[in-house]
């Protein structure tokens, strides 16, 4: 823990009085250097997600005020912890934010923007290959928070889906609208053929073993290439900040149309041991670091 000058937000910023930050993978991945374009050098401040108060509002700033409760989440992939979001107050770009709604709370709006943006923006490369309606898509990981929003969007997109849930995680992947619970256990190669595999994990060769010739595969992390003989479309989702999507999504959550889970808060002066949870695995949802 450091102690830094509070941030002042400049031209179309505002500063955010941090509540909740959500714990990822890919904060995990940027203290081990395995991220896209390699290692940061530190010091850099991890965390994506935040949810929290308009501190303070920049000059040219117009859509926010004093008070707002807003979530958003922080281009990691172009800040690179500068800022991030394990930290009291961040300025951030008014674009990076969108308003929270009443009702829904800053832990669980900090599950949603990396997550729930990754499942829809994979969800639309699916979608490229034009499969037609009632399609049967594999969701892999679905007891996680990309593959949990992956499995539900699919079904609000009219697929057929099958989702895997982790050991004891059967019924929330049931709850959550999945049509057929793949267990964890269970065999990939034999649950298929289906149109298309959404690889939220990545599981990679295995999960791609479902999906039939000429289907769709989506991964969220690099995989090794699927037999070209088969003609599989193979792509790979890397998030992008979309604002307009990022607020459905949002309220889809506070209206309830889509759960999302918090497995623990945790102050933010224990984040270091939340990283070895994440690690470890096995959590029923996502560790949120909480501030104040
Ligand atoms: N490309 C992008 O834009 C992007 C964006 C966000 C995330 N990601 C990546 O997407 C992946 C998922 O992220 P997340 O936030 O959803 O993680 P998460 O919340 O930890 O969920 C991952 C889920 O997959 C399960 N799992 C782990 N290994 C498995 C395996 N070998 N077979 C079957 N299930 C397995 C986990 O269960 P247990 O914990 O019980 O093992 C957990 O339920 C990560 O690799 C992350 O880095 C990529």
């Amino acid at each position: 823990m450091t102690e830094l000058p509070d941030p002042e937000a400049g031209p179309g910023q505002v500063v955010v009085r941090v509540c909740a930050v959500c714990v990822h993978p890919a904060d995990v991945a940027a203290t081990t250097g395995e991220i896209p374009r390699g290692p940061v050098p530190p010091p850099f401040s991890p965390g994506w997600d935040i949810a929290g108060e308009v501190a303070s509002v920049g000059p040219d700033t117009a859509e926010f005020r004093v008070g707002d409760r807003v979530v958003g989440m922080i281009p990691w992939y172009l800040t690179r912890g500068a800022p991030g979001g394990y930290a009291e107050f961040v300025a951030a770009e008014a674009e990076w934010l969108v308003p929270l709604p009443d009702g829904l709370d800053f832990a669980s709006a900090a599950t949603v923007p990396l997550n729930a943006q990754t499942a829809h923006q994979g969800l639309s490369l699916v979608s490229l290959a034009m499969l037609p309606a009632g399609s049967s898509m594999l969701v892999t990981g679905a007891s996680g928070g990309v593959g949990g929003f992956a499995a539900q969007l699919a079904v609000q997109g009219g697929y057929r889906v099958l989702a895997q849930a982790s050991h004891g995680d059967e019924q929330w992947v049931q709850e959550i609208g999945a049509h057929e619970v793949v267990s964890r256990s269970a065999d990939l190669a034999a649950v298929g053929p289906v149109a298309a595999v959404f690889d939220a994990v990545p599981i990679g060769e295995e999960a791609a073993a479902a999906v039939e010739d000429r289907g769709v595969v989506v991964t969220t992390r690099p995989t090794p290439a699927i037999v070209p003989a088969r003609g599989v479309r193979q792509e790979l989702q890397l998030i992008r900040l979309d604002r307009k999507v990022l607020a459905d999504l949002v309220s889809q959550v506070a209206a309830g149309r889509l759960r999302t889970r918090v497995a623990a808060t945790m102050p933010l002066t224990e984040a270091a041991d939340a990283h070895r949870q994440v690690l470890a695995g096995g959590l029923r949802g996502k560790i949120v670091l909480t501030v104040g």
